[in-house]
């Protein structure tokens, strides 16, 4: 059993807190948020994650788990100390690392023990190295302390399940010392372990991480090809799947890729790549077709109804994916304004996120159009002229043919998720649009132009 601290208490920082207090150790999440520490001490998560509140409660009834802001106390006795905050966007796609230093050098001025520093945070290739040197610059008293990189790989909506059933431990370090401490912190685990260098771990993160978003990018693409060419991109990753050289998952084309990683950490490696006077030409591919894939469907749309203007539209989901409450990068930030634009009166539903979707976007007026958030799907599609499926929650999968079909004034349905069979929609009287599958009727993607396809391609 060790004392870990862990500085940061969203995703990352929180969820790895509760699984080292799972597996016996002794806690101390750490945030400078007063409420939010508040919050976590009676049993509530800050963050919308499935199985968190239920752990969180369990393990600070015995006593594993504390929450403080008192970081001082928390590092002076952390045998390690797991750094899991935020290293935001910069605007030129680097990562702000102002978190990772606040951080590092509260460590410096407190420890009085030897200490692992773990960064957990996603950190560009070589930041590990200069954080170990942040540290000792400030180091107050004579002890040992080293970094050791230990990348995330959690998704959202799984993340308490990927932490304690991970398919790897990745830990990245420079010295035995640090390596054993790592592996005993992470030996009640049972998980399989790679044990590499720094450098090597912090790439590992983000060529893991740009693999899938390209995975997701190429299907999109080919996606496209499909469309215009009268294949069904469904069948086609199927066929695909059966190899496990490609793998079934992350196959599925549909509105781009969203979310506090991949849009990220394409740039941030793209970004490394440029800085190093290197041009990474597949991942530079991968952010180019996200972007335009999430407004393909609006573009369609346009392009079927001329105008927005006064047409009640519907929106399914609003959220990046399902089972979060995150908007990160969601495809409906790119299409929301633009249909604002156009003058539409939106009515969105989202089972969890339409909170924090009225505080960019509050309901009433907003440029030309309007939005107003309901509480059912039903409600968002009642008379209404077209209808945007953007996230496969289970509740707008729910929605049957014959409801878009009864409820729609004119029952016109765009989908970025594939949810539903062409035919049977068809079949209802719906006239669907999704994407990558030979549309029967027109408004599909040959009939937009050239330029609407490549919009953000050189
Ligand atoms: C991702 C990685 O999965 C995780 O390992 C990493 O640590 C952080 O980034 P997350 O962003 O939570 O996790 O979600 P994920 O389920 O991977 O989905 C990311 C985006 O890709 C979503 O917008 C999702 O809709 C999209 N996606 C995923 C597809 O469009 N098609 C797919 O086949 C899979």
């Amino acid at each position: 059993m060790f004392k870990i601290a862990v500085a940061g208490t969203g995703y990352v920082g929180l969820v790895a807190g509760v699984a080292f207090a799972e597996m016996g150790h002794q806690v101390t999440c750490v945030d400078i948020d007063e409420k939010k520490v508040e919050m976590m001490k009676s049993g509530i998560s800050p963050i919308y994650e499935t199985d968190l509140e239920d752990l969180m409660q369990k393990n600070y009834a015995a006593g594993r788990i504390e929450y403080t802001t008192d970081y001082q106390s928390a590092y002076r006795e952390a045998d390690a100390v797991f750094i899991g905050v935020g290293t935001p966007e910069n605007a030129d796609g680097s990562a702000n690392l102002s978190y990772i230093a606040t951080v590092a050098r509260q460590i410096a001025e407190n420890i009085e023990k030897d200490c692992l520093v773990v960064v957990k945070s996603t950190v560009p290739v070589g930041t590990n190295d200069k954080v170990e040197q942040f540290i000792h610059d400030f180091l107050v008293n004579d002890v040992r302390v080293e970094v050791a990189s230990n990348p995330e790989f959690l998704a959202q909506g799984s993340a308490v399940h990927d932490t304690l059933h991970a398919k790897r431990i990745i830990i990245g370090t420079e010295s035995k010392w640090a390596e054993e401490l790592l592996k005993k912190i992470y030996e009640p685990f049972k998980l399989p372990i790679v044990s590499v260098n720094r450098k090597s771990a912090e790439m590992i993160k983000y060529a893991s991480n740009d693999f899938l978003a390209l995975k997701i990018s190429y299907m999109n693409d080919i996606a496209n090809l499909c469309e215009l060419v009268g294949a069904d991109v469904q069948d086609v990753a199927e066929g695909m799947s059966f190899d496990d050289r490609i793998g079934s998952k992350f196959l599925n084309a549909g509105i781009g890729y969203g979310g506090s990683c991949f849009p990220k950490d394409t740039k941030a490696l793209e970004y490394l790549a440029s800085q190093n006077g290197y041009v990474l030409k597949t991942v530079k591919a991968a952010i180019d077709v996200n972007k335009d894939q999430k407004t393909l469907l609006y573009k369609k749309a346009s392009n079927r109804l001329i105008t927005f203007n006064g047409l009640k539209v519907a929106i399914l989901g609003l959220t990046f994916k399902p089972g979060t409450d995150d908007l990160r990068e969601a495809p409906s930030l790119e299409n929301v304004p633009l249909l604002l634009d156009q003058g539409a009166d939106i009515y969105a539903y989202d089972p969890v996120g339409a909170a924090n979707f009225a505080r960019v976007y509050p309901e009433g007026k907003s440029s030309k159009g309007t939005i107003t958030y309901v509480d059912t799907a039903e409600a968002a599609l009642e008379g209404a002229n077209v209808c945007f499926i953007f996230t496969e929650w289970g509740e707008v999968k729910a929605v049957t043919p014959e409801g878009y079909k009864m409820l729609m004034r004119t029952p016109l349905v765009y989908d970025g998720r594939n949810l539903h069979s062409i035919q049977v929609m068809e079949e209802a009287g719906v006239e669907y649009y999704s994407v990558g599958r030979a549309p029967a009727n027109k408004g599909g993607l040959k009939e937009l132009t050239k330029n609407d396809l490549q919009s953000s391609r050189r």
